[in-house]
């Protein structure tokens, strides 16, 4: 497998893939992601056939790609972009100008830099031009401590979606349980505290009983009058917000959830209506 690597671009990903290279016994150098071209080129010069990892911002993929492309690259130079949501056509200058191409994406949140530790266990969505190198990424996958798939263009969007709606929507999540505390008179940070432990255990449930064995809760176990006594708490909460919709749309899943789970038809039925969305009759 390759063991040199220049990294372009200082953020939160950039830096944590950098250290979490160097801890894995593999050659990086952090370079600046702008204005770096220069600065690129000329550690190309002095290690031909490290790998080139793109570690900006998504916008930014492409130009990079064709400024990279125009100033002088030279032709089986390796380039790999960490976007999930974009497939390897941003890249096709340098494809063009031939050299291989390939995505490297740890389906893993960086909201700033972390330890190498943060890729272990997680997955790379790859792809990569050559075969060569889709195998050569997965190896690197594996000396991160990681396992890869491949996720071709045509699934990135799907791919992606499903990455930012577990990710970012776990603190939306958090955000409508503190917005229901918070009507009863508890500070946001006085519910963050309460619902993080639960949110873990949630977590650690799903892991170990996967899914529809996971769901708890009143709608699994059948339990109409609770929801409804939900229901109309919501409605009478000032600075609701969406947690009317959050939690009918999240119920109906938790629906099709309890009925997979074994809960009996005449309980799914009237628990789905229940939930329906309110009908506002305009006067
Ligand atoms: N953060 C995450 O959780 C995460 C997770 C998975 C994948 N990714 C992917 O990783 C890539 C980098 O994301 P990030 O979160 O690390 O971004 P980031 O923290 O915003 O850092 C991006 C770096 O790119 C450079 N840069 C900014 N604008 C640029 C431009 N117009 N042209 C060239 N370089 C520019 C800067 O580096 P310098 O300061 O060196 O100039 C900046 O620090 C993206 O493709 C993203 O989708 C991120």
């Amino acid at each position: 497998m390759n063991d040199r690597f220049l990294v372009l671009g200082r953020g939160r990903l950039g830096n944590s893939l950098h250290t979490a290279l160097l801890a894995a016994g593999l050659r990086s150098q952090l370079l600046p992601g702008r204005h770096g071209v220069a600065t690129l080129r000329q550690r190309l010069g002095e290690n031909p056939g490290a790998y080139v990892i793109l570690a900006v911002p998504d916008p930014a993929v492409q130009s990079v790609a064709s400024v990279l492309a125009t100033s002088g690259v030279r032709p089986g130079t390796t380039v790999i972009h960490l976007s999930g949501s974009l497939g390897l056509g941003p890249l096709d200058p340098l494809r063009t100008a031939g050299c291989a191409v390939g995505a490297f994406h740890p389906l893993q949140s960086f909201p700033e830099p972390r330890p190498p530790e943060a890729f272990r266990g997680s997955l790379f969505g790859i792809d990569a031009s050559s075969e060569a190198l889709l195998a050569e990424l997965d190896d690197l996958a594996t000396a991160l401590g990681g396992l890869s798939r491949r996720v071709r263009d045509e699934q990135r969007a799907l791919y992606h979606l499903a990455a930012s709606m577990v990710s970012s929507y776990m603190a939306c999540l958090a955000d409508q349980g503190a917005t229901a505390l918070r009507a009863a008179g508890w500070s946001r940070a006085e519910a963050l505290e309460a619902l993080i432990p639960l949110m873990t255990g949630a977590v650690d449930n799903l892991a170990a009983h996967g899914l529809p064995g996971a769901l708890i809760g009143p709608i699994r176990r059948g339990d109409p009058d609770t929801v409804q006594r939900h229901l109309a708490a919501i409605a009478t909460a000032s600075h609701g917000g969406h947690l009317d919709a959050v939690y009918r749309t999240l119920g109906m899943v938790a629906v099709d959830l309890a009925a997979e789970a074994g809960l009996d038809a005449g309980r799914v039925t009237e628990l789905a209506k229940l939930l329906r969305p309110a009908v506002s009759i305009a006067g």
